[in-house]
């Protein structure tokens, strides 16, 4: 199937993906122990890779795996090459068999190799971490992943990390930011992986929703003919090498944070943003 070239994209190693993009935490999930939101989920994807979005985020700890499934279901019949689909692995599998193991799983879930894969989150053992990448460099050697990240590293624990690797680059980092939560701005995480020409994959970018529901946001998204979720988006992808992605298991989501590209909001209505929330 066809998938629609949309303009407002950003740079993830060597690939172009759309600065806005999908998230599936919960797709799968605890909140949803008989799976009967399955069809929903798996509808709102597919509905966003046909508008255009063309980038997935995953992980083997959402649903247990579940979430992947839905993944491999969603993107059946699209061409792959043009999709970006990023997977974690959990702390559980850090290790050199073990991380190696948890990719294949994965990629057997999703039923396809996978785009980025991501440390999912920080431990104690830096030892640990380092014998992890590396192992994911084979994994790009072996053609399973074509690209290594991590994902909640601040900014000294990104730094080791890019010194341990010995081939390939640390090419993204996902973390939490949003509007109400600008930590990556005042720790310099922002600033480095600017100049690192790193991708930001900003989580949890509407604040669960609540940023969705500022009536301050909305005031300003009025003025573009845009509404306060979509305010809360172009926030982030207003930085060049930031990607935000949002969750949503509605059709009536996507279409709205699909809407949150194609234009920016000014320098003057980006600060006025901040106020509203602070
Ligand atoms: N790397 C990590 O450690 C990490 C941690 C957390 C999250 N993530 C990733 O980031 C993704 C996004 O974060 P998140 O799920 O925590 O939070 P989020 O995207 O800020 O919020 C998701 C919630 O907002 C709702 N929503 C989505 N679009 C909306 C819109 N336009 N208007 C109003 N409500 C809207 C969704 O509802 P519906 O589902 O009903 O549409 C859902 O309840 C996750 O799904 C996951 O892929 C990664």
């Amino acid at each position: 199937m066809h998938v629609p070239v949309f303009e407002d994209l950003k740079v993830i190693g060597g690939d172009k993906v759309t600065a806005v993009g999908m998230g599936t935490w919960g797709i799968g999930g605890k909140e949803n122990p008989d799976y009967s939101r399955d069809g929903e989920s798996v509808e709102a994807l597919r509905h966003g890779l046909n508008l255009g979005m063309n980038l997935i985020d995953t992980a083997e700890f959402y649903g247990a795996g579940h979430s992947e499934e839905l993944v491999g279901e969603a993107i059946k019949g699209f061409e792959r090459e043009k999709l970006f689909i990023i997977s974690k692995v959990w702390p559980t599998h850090f290790g050199y068999e073990s991380a190696k193991k948890a990719a294949r799983a994965s990629a057997r879930r999703l039923g396809t190799y996978i785009d980025l894969y991501l440390l999912h989150w920080p431990i104690d053992d830096f030892r640990r971490i380092e014998e992890t990448l590396h192992a994911l460099e084979e994994l790009v050697d072996e053609g399973l992943i074509r690209y290594i990240g991590v994902s909640n590293f601040d900014l000294g624990l990104l730094k080791r990390s890019q010194e341990a690797m010995r081939k390939y680059e640390i090419v993204a980092n996902e973390v939490k930011y949003s509007l109400r939560d600008r930590w990556p701005e005042s720790s310099g995480l922002l600033d480095y992986m600017k100049r690192e020409r790193m991708a930001l994959i900003a989580y949890t970018p509407l604040e669960k929703g609540a940023l969705a529901r500022d009536e301050c946001l909305s005031g300003i998204g009025r003025r573009y003919g845009k509404t306060a979720a979509q305010v809360a988006l172009n926030y982030l992808i207003w930085e060049d090498n930031v990607v935000a992605i949002p969750k949503a298991s509605r059709k009536e989501h996507v279409d709205e944070n699909f809407g949150a590209m194609g234009w920016r909001l000014s320098k003057e209505d980006r600060e006025k943003a901040v106020e509203c929330v602070s």
